[in-house]
């Protein structure tokens, strides 16, 4: 029997060549301020539109059918604010979802999977690869899938470190437990011979400096943020979309849920100063 969520719908997501249209973004939560944070660095004239599932976060531990529906819903939502293409922030939702909401809209739906693979491709010399990520985004293997596709002789050793997600929630990604809890999942990949490691979860930059640390020079770290703002680049000039009004960006954000926490951990991360986080009942998309 045929998966419900394997039936293809029509997002409703059109085609826009304004090229002062938004680009939409969105996360499970929080994290995807990484991703954003990037963006706002490298297309400095994008206008973003936010939206993290504060309400439904985890999506790490989640089905293939939650994660699935969940996005669908993010990217109709995001279609009413006539967005001109998207970056699917989250680890999880681009293992999981990407090709389906890709398949459902008229506009380009970038991943960060795609990008973090091709990075790490790039780097490693020995061609055996960490990754380190949600139980959805290691279980689902697209990592390995898709750095394979890329390098057929790859080793992919992949890690799921769910306790990370919380600990940099709650302000802890400089703490001591984060040391040791750092050294609980990654001690049997710190005993192979990996030379590259993604950092395959949307808050796992922001234990960049552990988890560098830990591993000492001899490892390269990749966060896939970086290398997804410059295809999102690549994507908008090719398309001839870039915004050139020479008018300063202007960012909105939006939430499933406790909007104030989201903006106080926003502030903390981005240079750009949110002034406010609106809620949307995304049930309803
Ligand atoms: N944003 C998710 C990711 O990058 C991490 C948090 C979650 O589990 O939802 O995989």
């Amino acid at each position: 029997m045929g998966n419900t969520n394997d039936i293809k719908e029509n997002l409703n997501v059109k085609s826009i060549s304004n090229s002062t249209a938004p680009v939409g973004v969105f996360d499970s939560g929080v994290g995807g301020l990484t991703v954003a944070r990037e963006i706002m660095r490298q297309l400095p004239h994008e206008n973003i539109v936010y939206f993290g599932d504060t309400a439904r976060v985890p999506y790490g531990s989640k089905s293939r059918d939650n994660i699935i529906r969940f996005s669908r819903q993010i990217v109709r939502f995001l279609g009413t604010k006539d967005v001109k293409a998207i970056v699917i922030a989250c680890n999880t939702a681009s293992a999981l979802a990407l090709e389906t909401v890709q398949d459902e809209t008229d506009i380009p739906v970038i991943g960060v999977i795609v990008p973090g693979a091709r990075a790490a491709v790039q780097a490693t010399e020995n061609g055996i690869i960490g990754v380190a990520g949600t139980e959805a985004t290691i279980q689902s293997e697209t990592y390995t899938k898709v750095i394979r596709q890329m390098n057929p002789d790859a080793v992919v050793i992949g890690k799921p470190c769910p306790l990370f997600v919380p600990l940099v929630e709650e302000g802890f990604a400089k703490h001591r437990i984060t040391e040791e809890v750092i050294d609980i999942y990654l001690s049997d990949m710190q005993k192979t011979d990996i030379d590259t490691m993604i950092l395959g979860c949307t808050h796992y930059p922001l234990l960049r400096s552990g988890i560098r640390a830990y591993f000492g020079e001899k490892v390269h770290i990749v966060n896939p943020a970086y290398e997804t703002a410059m295809d999102l680049k690549k994507i908008l000039a090719k398309n001839g979309t870039e915004n050139r009004s020479g008018q300063p960006a202007a960012y909105e954000f939006y939430v499933s849920d406790a909007a104030e926490k989201f903006t106080r951990f926003a502030n903390g991360i981005l240079t750009y100063d949110v002034a406010a986080t609106r809620l949307v009942n995304i049930e309803e998309y």
